[in-house]
């Protein structure tokens, strides 16, 4: 049995309740872990509300949560990069399930070596978008990429990642944010501005990780939809734009590439805040009220 906060329909922060669940036997390609912390982000709090329903279903009972970090204590017959006690951070897009004492998966990466437990259950859902969304826009050296967002979980990797490639990355932040963004080699503009009137010149890619830009406008910017990826705008499809989810085929090699450049520090992972995992829903309800900002990770 794992103590596991599940939840008891779509609906507000409420549905959210800590309760013993059983938990299966890894199968021949998974690994159990005992979580030390998982990952809250913005796109829990649109499962938790039923408007992913078609892309991420959770029934009655279910348990949300796509990252986590934590010891190996059960590996499947075929699972041959890991043994039970190395430590792990793992990506759930597959199942969900973070928000727990113990999780099967999927997919994991050994925790990088020097980051602290935190650091590594904030790291799988955003440095893999991170990775993904680049992978997808291809900007090279010298290219402009705007990034919507850029201070976010996903954003901040983003730009890390970016800036260390040689590309020129503008990107779209609340004022207060614009010195943090700045320091990590990006140039800010208030998102409050309308984005054409912030952004004045044409860029070459746009990676939209705010989810609440103006797409249609960040497509003009770009010439068109060709290299405007969007993390979550369902308006997608509108614009020609590409929505991008994981892929759990790339997701390894994303998480390989993230954990690698947290161990040559090129990645610098914002410490998240600790909640406790009893606390989900209350974390769920500071992150919707905005008294909460930035990445949470529970703590069973
Ligand atoms: N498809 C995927 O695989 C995937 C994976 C991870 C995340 N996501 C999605 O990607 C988005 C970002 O995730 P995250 O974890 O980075 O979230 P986050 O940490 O909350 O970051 C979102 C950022 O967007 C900023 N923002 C808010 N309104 C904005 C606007 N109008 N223009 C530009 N920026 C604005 C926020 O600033 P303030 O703090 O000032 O509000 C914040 O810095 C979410 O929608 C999430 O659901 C998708």
């Amino acid at each position: 049995m794992s103590r596991a906060v599940t939840i008891s329909g779509y609906g507000p922060p409420s549905v959210l309740h800590l309760e013993e669940v059983g938990i299966p036997a890894p199968g021949p390609h998974q690994i159990r872990v005992a979580v030390r912390y998982a990952g809250v982000g913005p796109t829990d709090l649109a499962v938790r509300a039923g408007h992913l329903d078609a892309v991420f279903p959770v029934r009655p009972g279910g348990v949300l949560g796509f990252e986590a970090a934590g010891t190996v204590e059960a590996v499947g017959d075929e699972v041959t990069d890991v043994v039970v006690g190395d430590d792990v951070a793992v990506h759930l897009p597959g199942s969900l399930g973070g928000y727990a004492e113990l999780v099967v998966a999927d997919l994991w990466v050994r925790r990088p070596s020097g980051s602290s437990w935190t650091v590594a259950a904030a790291l799988p859902a955003s440095a893999e978008a991170a990775v993904r969304g680049l992978a997808l826009l291809g900007p090279t050296k010298g290219e402009t990429l705007l990034l919507l967002g850029g201070n976010g979980s996903v954003g901040a990797l983003a730009t890390q990642l970016a800036v260390a490639a040689g590309v020129e990355v503008i990107t779209t932040v609340r004022p207060d944010d614009a010195d943090e963004v700045t320091a990590r080699g990006a140039v800010p503009v208030d998102y409050h501005q309308p984005l054409r009137d912030a952004v004045r010149s044409p860029v070459d890619a746009v990676l939209d990780a705010s989810g609440r830009s103006d797409l249609e406008a960040a497509v003009a910017l770009a010439g068109g939809p060709a290299r405007v990826v969007t993390l979550s705008d369902p308006r997608a499809g509108q614009f020609g734009v590409t929505l991008s989810a994981p892929d759990p085929a790339t997701v390894p090699a994303a998480l390989a590439e993230a954990a690698a450049r947290v161990e040559d520090g090129t990645l610098t992972v914002r410490e998240p805040t600790v909640a406790p995992l009893r606390d989900a829903a209350e974390v769920h309800t500071g992150l919707e009220a905005g008294t909460l900002r930035g990445k949470i990770v529970l703590q069973p």
